[in-house]
């Protein structure tokens, strides 16, 4: 059983990117501690990190052959993404929504996002432990 992990814009500069919001853990040290924990409960990870809407789209759709759950983090897409959002729908697999600050105690505009209404869950401000929970999620919705 495989779970996707998406990460969306500008998660690729973790580590260096504001660390006082997104924390100082870079994607590729996330990455591990997803699939670390993912394998406790007997799931692979395939992660994936693009910047471009587009890649997202055609990944998510790609997820349906050889994931499970989906686990994403849309980034900045969160907020502007029809089509992110469309094709979660479109492939029907359970999809948990993480963030790691709190969005709803930042900005007005990133109060929104289009994946939320498509997702099973949302986790949001929790940091790197909100991608664990996501895990944690999925393994009970799949049981
Ligand atoms: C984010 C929150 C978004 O508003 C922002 O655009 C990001 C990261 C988060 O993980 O907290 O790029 O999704």
């Amino acid at each position: 059983m495989n779970l996707a992990l998406i990460n969306g814009p500008n998660l690729n500069l973790l580590g260096t990117r504001e660390p006082e919001i997104y924390g100082s853990l870079t994607l590729p040290q996330l990455v591990a501690r997803v699939t670390e924990h993912a394998a406790t409960l007997g799931f692979g990870i395939e992660s994936f990190q693009s910047n471009v809407e587009g890649e997202l789209v055609t990944y998510i759709q790609q997820a349906r052959g050889s994931s499970q759950g989906i686990i994403i983090n849309p980034a900045g897409y969160s907020h502007t993404s029809v089509a992110i959002r469309d094709a979660i729908s479109a492939v029907g697999l359970p999809t948990i929504e993480v963030h790691l600050s709190n969005i709803f105690a930042r900005e007005e505009f990133r109060h929104h996002s289009h994946v939320s209404a498509v997702a099973k869950g949302v986790i949001c401000g929790c940091g790197v432990k909100g991608y664990l929970l996501a895990v944690d999620a999925l393994a009970e919705l799949l049981k």
